[in-house]
Formats: structure tokens, sequence, C-alpha cells
């Protein structure tokens, strides 16, 4: 079983020919609306991909709550733990399609009130062979506390540190494994983050986009990307670490299941939105 505790929200998504510059005021080409936010991605990333999934998190009581909840019934993941926060906006992320890359501007709203008794509800219902998925979109006093928790209680923790923020160290060596894109990782560790990853092997998976993702392993293991075409990257990383947790909870080596992950976010760019393009188990050559 898959927890994912984390944000959930609607993309308000304009594409562009370029970003504006500041103060400028620009035309833009369409604009669409689309569920996202890290965590809810992350959580349907891995239920297409065939796992059980249970999302951990909070929406508002308006109508983006509803079109969030009812997308993650679509897609088999388990409601249960999901809070309906009352007279709350539900997240909203602002996106920028421009230039073959994604610029964003994330409102939490209901995503802020993510509490620790409904975390605990979830913890008791977890056992052994259960895994967390965790981003930085809920408040960081959460973060920190299932990151504590679930130390405690022995299970696999994957912690997606997206969108940057700045967490204790001490806390990383109580994850199974983190996995920072390379604007993240830099602004945890520095520009010469290569030296880092060996601190942390088989722990720090740094996804580096069209250069694949690389970890250490008595070496420097790096796994290609699998070459797609690009309609839209955002929700590539969600869709790695989606699919990373269900390469994990089925036995893969770390070796496979970042292959796996890999598989997965070069397909997902290939469709509009963030869940636009994230692939069916059926859609993966190695399984
Ligand atoms: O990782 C992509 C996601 O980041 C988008 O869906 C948007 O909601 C932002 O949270």
């Amino acid at each position: 079983m898959i927890y994912v505790i984390g944000s959930m929200s609607v993309d308000l998504v304009v594409q562009a020919n370029r970003l504006p510059k500041k103060g400028e005021t620009i035309l833009g080409d369409a604009f669409f609306m689309t569920e996202g936010g890290k965590g809810a991605n992350q959580a349907v990333s891995a239920a297409r991909l065939g796992a059980n999934v249970y999302m951990v998190g909070c929406v508002g009581d308006d109508n983006f709550g509803e079109m969030i909840v009812s997308n993650l019934k679509v897609n088999n993941v388990n409601v249960e733990y999901l809070e309906k926060i009352d007279d709350c906006a539900s997240g909203t992320a602002h996106i920028t399609l421009a230039d073959n890359d994604n610029s964003i501007i994330v409102v939490p709203s209901a995503n802020s009130e993510v509490s620790i008794e409904l975390v605990d509800e979830a913890l008791n219902g977890m056992d052994k062979d259960s895994i967390i998925l965790l981003q930085n979109e809920i408040p960081k006093s959460i973060i920190e506390y299932v990151i504590e928790e679930s130390y405690k209680k022995n299970i696999t923790t994957i912690y997606n540190p997206a969108p940057f923020i700045e967490i204790n160290p001490e806390l990383l060596k109580k994850v199974t494994y983190f996995t920072p894109n390379e604007t993240e990782v830099k602004a945890m560790f520095g520009e010469e983050f290569n030296d880092v990853i060996e601190e942390y092997p088989k722990q720090m998976i740094v996804t580096l986009g069209e250069q694949g993702a690389t970890y250490f392993d008595s070496e420097l293991i790096n796994i290609p990307a699998m070459k797609a075409e690009v309609i839209d990257t955002t929700g590539a990383g969600d869709t790695f670490n989606g699919a990373l947790a269900v390469g994990i909870s089925e036995g893969m080596s770390l070796n496979d299941a970042v292959q796996f992950a890999n598989q997965a976010a070069a397909l997902s760019i290939g469709g509009l939105g963030a869940q636009g393009g994230m692939p069916y188990r059926h859609e993966i050559e190695c399984k």
C-alpha cells in the first residue's frame, strides 16, 4: 500500500510563446484547467501503474475541491484520508508553459490545513509493507512530523523535497530515499552536488530531466532517460516519484525501480497537463 501525504491542487495553465517580462502584458495562446498538486500527481502516477494508493491531505469546500476528489476516484486512488476544510479554497497552481518548460506559482490554501490528527489517522492504518510518499507542498511542521514518525515506525519513506524549502539535514538521514531534482539538490547542497551523492548511498536519487537519474552505489550510477517527445514537462518529476514507489513496493532492485520510473517520466511528458501523459502499466516496457 502506498500512502501519499501531500498536496492536491487545480492547475490553471496558460500557454504562451514566452514568459512576460516584469511589468509587461503579453497575449497567450491557450488556457486550460486540470488536476495537479505534487501529492495528487504522485498518487495518480502510482495508481495508474497498478498500486493500491491512499491520498492523505486536504481540499477546500469549493468546486475545485469536488473536481480534485472526483479525479482521484476516477484514477482509483482511495480518498478515505481526505479532509474537506470548511470556508476554505482548494489549492491552486498558476502555471505558464513557454519555451518547452513551465513556471509555477502555487497557492496552497487548503493544503496548509493538513494536521497531525489527519496524518496520525493514516499512520495508524499503515503496516510494515506500507510506503509513504511525501513532498514539500504541505506545512513544514507536518513534513517533519511524518519523517520522525515513519522513522520510529520503520516505514519506508520516499521524500521528494519539491519545491525546495530549508529543512534540518538531520531529518534527511531518517528517510529511506529522497529524490531532489537538479534545482533542488543545488539549493540543498550547493553546485557541486556530485560529491554529496556519495554521502547518501542508495538513498539520494537525483532526477536530471533529459540526463536521467543518478545515485551512488559503490560508484556513481546514472540511469539515462528514455528519449521522448516533449509536449509538457509539468508533472514529470511526480510521475517519476509515483513510479519509483511502485517499483520499490513490488520489491524491484533500486536500479530496476529507477529505470521503471525513468520510463514512466519520459512517457508523461508526451501529454498536456501534469497528469495528461502519465502512463498506465501496460504502456511501460520493463515491468
Ligand atoms: O509538479 C507539478 C505540480 O506542481 C503541478 O501539477 C502543480 O500543481 C504544482 O504543484
